[in-house]
């Protein structure tokens, strides 16, 4: 995952970043299945080996994912750019770094699942985290999906 620059001025490449998220299937089944296991904090305690090798996919999805957008969905320095475009995508791309993080800190809260005090409540736990987790990441998606369809919209003079 690139550091990102916050002084410099960023833009989407609409059709590469819509690619990448097109052929990202797996992460979205696995959000999805994760999504399942976190609806009830039993199934969280009953199935915790399963529960923390999917989150460790997830992570590994998440990576590659975000990689591939900041290499190949956002790029540096373009000629002209709306300086508020910039500043969303900018941010969206930040984002990435920090949902990552969460993502790590969602296995290390779930790997004391094995320490095997307070499994109740710290199943109960997960559950929200998990959802919030889950919403921030559906929400990054969303605000990028905006970006993209801006940017189309301006290739083909939609709103000018
Ligand atoms: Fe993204």
């Amino acid at each position: 995952m690139a550091i990102a620059n916050t002084t410099s001025t960023v833009t989407v490449n609409a059709a590469f970043l819509k690619e990448i998220k097109d052929v990202n299937e797996d992460l979205w089944q696995l959000v999805a299945e994760l999504g399942e296991v976190t609806s009830n904090p039993y199934l969280i305690g009953s199935r915790r080996y399963q529960f923390i090798g999917m989150l460790e996919d997830l992570r590994d999805h998440l990576a590659l994912h975000f990689a591939l957008e900041e290499a190949y969905g956002y790029f540096d320095e373009p000629l002209q750019v709306d300086p508020r475009f910039c500043e969303r995508a900018r941010a969206l791309r930040d984002e990435h770094r920090a949902l990552y993080l969460e993502a790590c800190d969602l296995i290390d809260r779930a790997m004391q699942l094995h320490d095997g005090r307070d499994m109740r409540s710290l199943a109960q736990s997960l559950v929200i985290e998990y959802a919030e987790f889950s919403t921030r990441l559906l929400e990054h998606e969303q605000a990028e999906n905006a970006l993209i369809q801006e940017e189309w919209d301006q290739d083909i003079g939609v709103g000018d």
